[in-house]
């Protein structure tokens, strides 16, 4: 079973418009090292394509759509991210993927480690040996 979970942020919002929140331990589900943002991202892109060992994240898509699928060796799940007040958290052992990307995307994604390439699986055959 994929250990998923999506995370409804509260909108913190009034009249003048939305504000939400994100704090570590509280509504993002460990302490925050580093936060990165894609957009920009060209037609007909995807991104990910990888796994990593010891990383927790939250996905959020701040602005336009995102399709992410989650692939934790045994099943897949699609997820379909267009609101900035929903979070996909992602832990454990996953092989993720990003397509569809709409031209406005921005993903947002808070993570609970620093950049480390030597956490990353980019061989899905490898993914999978090690997801076993
Ligand atoms: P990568 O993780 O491969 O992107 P994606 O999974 O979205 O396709 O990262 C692309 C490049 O950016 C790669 O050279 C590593 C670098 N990078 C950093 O230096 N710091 C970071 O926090 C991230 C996520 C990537």
């Amino acid at each position: 079973m994929l250990s998923k979970s999506l995370i409804k942020f509260d909108n913190l919002g009034d009249k003048r418009g939305s504000l939400i929140s994100l704090e570590q331990n509280n509504n993002i589900p460990f302490n925050i090292k580093r936060i990165y943002y894609i957009f920009d991202t060209k037609e007909g892109e995807a991104r990910g394509f990888h796994a990593h060992k010891n990383l927790e994240q939250v996905a959020v898509c701040v602005k336009g759509s995102v399709t992410f699928i989650l692939d934790d060796g045994n099943s897949k799940e699609e997820f379909q991210l267009s609101s900035p007040d929903v979070g996909l958290y992602i832990s454990g052992l996953k092989w993720r993927e990003m397509h569809n990307f709409s031209d406005d995307c921005v993903v947002m994604v808070i993570a609970s480690e620093l950049y480390d390439e030597s956490d990353y699986i980019r061989d899905y055959d490898e993914f999978l040996r090690c997801a076993k």
